[in-house]
């Protein structure tokens, strides 16, 4: 009988190292390969003073050393000890929500969310901004919203009403239509199955310090910096995407 009871302890202590075995050489090897992603803060593309005096340079250093400093961080706490999750881009995650284990899903929807939206727009600012846009989104934002200033003022009228905190967006919906929407929180377009093109940070972190309540004033201070170039190849990019399925689809 006890020799028995032993033979069962060393099978199960045996399934344990396997098990645990194989676990550890499969993380190692995922490691190795590269396929466990660890988020960094990209830095960002002009100098911290760059967009100044529409957007200030303390709110630029605190706004992206810290907060979004803070969102990756947390992300990447979430993720640890997720490698099934943790392969996978940010994007497809944010895209694919419902598919993200629950108890890490709120973390990743917020913190992903907030490391997502940031580095994007980081991207659609310069302090070379042409002002208004050129090239076929110009063209696709007369089409649909009449004019440019129509555009602008949908779009402000958009980002003034976010309640608490949150963003105002351009995007591309399945239709390939533009349209004006905001998110609350840090939640994606992506997670509605839109394309992001333009934004902008209506959280009082982005502007609080120089506008202190008046989100109106740094809303029209912000278009003096919008990277018209950048939005454009956003758009420029969801046509090759779609010039490669259509690819696909004939072969
Ligand atoms: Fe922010």
């Amino acid at each position: 009988m006890i020799n028995k009871n032993i033979s069962l302890i060393l099978a199960a202590l045996g399934a344990v190292l396997i098990l645990g075995g194989g676990w550890y050489i499969y993380r190692t090897r995922t490691e190795a390969y590269g396929k466990l992603i660890t988020y960094t803060l990209p830095p960002l593309p002009y100098a911290y003073d760059a967009l100044e005096p529409y957007i200030d340079t303390e709110t630029m250093k605190i706004h992206h050393d810290k907060h979004h400093q803070a969102y990756i961080n947390k992300l990447n706490a979430a993720l640890k000890g997720h490698p099934e999750v943790r392969s996978i881009p940010l994007e497809e995650l944010l895209k694919n929500l419902s598919k993200v284990p629950e108890e890490i899903r709120s973390a990743v929807r917020d913190n992903g969310g907030g490391t997502y939206n940031h580095s994007f727009f980081w991207l659609v600012m310069t302090p070379k901004s042409t002002k208004e846009p050129s090239g076929k989104i110009k063209e696709l934002i007369d089409k649909q919203f009449g004019s440019f200033d129509e555009f602008k003022k949908q779009f402000n009228k958009a980002a003034v009403s976010v309640f608490g905190s949150g963003w105002a967006w351009l995007v591309l919906d399945e239709q390939g239509d533009l349209k004006v929407m905001t998110t609350a929180n840090q939640d994606s377009p992506l997670s509605e199955g839109l394309v992001p093109l333009l934004t902008l940070d209506v959280w009082e972190h982005a502007y609080y310090l120089k506008h202190q309540n008046k989100r109106g004033e740094y809303i029209d201070a912000w278009w003096n910096v919008v990277n018209w170039e950048q939005v454009d190849k956003n758009y420029s990019q969801t046509q090759n995407t779609d010039d490669t399925e259509k690819t696909k689809e004939t072969l």
